[in-house]
């Protein structure tokens, strides 16, 4: 395939170079990272046409057709703001930031001058979640009444090759924590579920992890539609566990990303039915995700998350910090 579209991936840590194994395959692709360590680590393992030590220096210098914004939270927004006033489209790592602010902005840039963006909630992209969302549809549960849903794992364990201390998820400021980072679960909730209407919840520090950022977050979300969902993250958890629990009126649906199942309930029969799946299909929501994002930018279509809808998830984690200072139920 001749590579005519080009690519800048800024951060080339854990993400960005899991990003290059799928985009290299549809873009001539430079890189940008601060640390020469991972710059030479990212050159050996691919075939990188230009690196930078400086972002800037590489958007001053050539143009791309699209920026993979794959730095720690904190830079995104600096980032993709250099990036459109370049006229390159984005591909922004999910959370999309540390707040909503200035991402509106951002948007109304990418509008007017037709640049693809597009925010990396790659769940979306899990085959065995859109079978789950295709069971929902056909309503095989009946109404849903709530979920449930829990997203844990331990910190330490995420890099073997470095000190989670060290690790931007450990610190506030760069925007690490277990509310921002398994935003993955505000998204899903709002893929399969709708919109919410207000959120309750506690963003804590309760464990013996060192760390400045969040390693817990404890949310009741009520929904539009009147659905209620309570949902759970921690990085505290020494075996990981990531599930949706959805009741409804005729059974119970459990989704599982550890275990790779979706097991069904219903309660005609008084039955479960379990569906297995396997690592190999979780894994082929980044090639389908690379795909996806390659298509939409030379069909010059627009993508599902665009920045405008994951502003609606960044509200909801907006919200979840003010409720937890206020101690108080905040309206979306
Ligand atoms: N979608 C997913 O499945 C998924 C998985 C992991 C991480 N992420 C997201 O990707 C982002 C990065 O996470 P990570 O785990 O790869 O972090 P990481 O620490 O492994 O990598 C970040 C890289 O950014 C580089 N960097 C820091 N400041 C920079 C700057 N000014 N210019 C250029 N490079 C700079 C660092 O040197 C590092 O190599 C976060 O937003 C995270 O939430 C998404």
């Amino acid at each position: 395939m001749k590579k005519i579209k080009k690519l800048l991936v800024v951060g080339t840590g854990s993400i960005g170079k899991r990003q290059i194994s799928n985009f290299i395959k549809y873009f001539q692709i430079d890189i940008a990272d601060v640390r020469k360590d991972r710059i030479l680590d990212t050159e050996k393992q691919f075939d990188i046409n230009k690196s930078f030590l400086d972002y800037k220096k590489a958007l001053k210098n050539e143009k791309y057709d699209a920026v993979a914004i794959t730095v720690p939270p904190h830079l995104h927004l600096p980032v993709a703001k250099l990036a459109v006033k370049k006229k390159s489209g984005l591909f922004i790592e999910k959370p999309l930031g540390l707040n909503s602010k200035g991402w509106k902005e951002i948007y109304k840039i990418c509008k007017k001058n037709k640049l693809i963006n597009y925010v990396a909630y790659c769940h979306r992209f899990i085959p065995y979640l859109s079978r789950l969302k295709k069971l929902l549809n056909q309503k095989i549960i009946g109404e849903i009444y709530c979920a449930h849903l829990k997203w844990s794992s331990y910190l330490p364990d995420w890099h073997k090759y470095e000190d989670y201390r060290n690790f931007y998820m450990s610190k506030k400021k760069q925007g690490g924590g277990s509310l921002l980072d398994d935003s993955h679960g505000i998204d899903l909730v709002r893929y399969l579920l709708g919109e919410v209407k207000s959120v309750n919840a506690l963003v804590t520090n309760i464990s013996e992890l060192e760390m400045s950022s969040d390693d817990s977050f404890f949310a009741t979300l009520k929904m539009k539609n009147n659905k209620i969902v309570q949902m759970s993250f921690d990085l505290f958890s020494r075996t990981p566990r990531i599930y949706i629990e959805l009741t409804g009126k005729k059974g119970t649906i459990i989704w599982d990303r550890v275990n790779h199942l979706i097991k069904i309930y219903k309660r005609n029969n008084n039955k479960w039915k379990i569906e297995k799946y396997d690592l190999k299909n979780l894994m082929s929501m980044y090639p389908n995700q690379a795909k996806y994002f390659y298509n939409c930018l030379t069909k010059k279509k627009d993508t599902i998350n665009n920045i405008q809808e994951a502003l609606k998830t960044q509200q909801i984690i907006d919200a979840s910090f003010k409720s937890n200072k206020l101690q108080k139920v905040v309206k979306i």
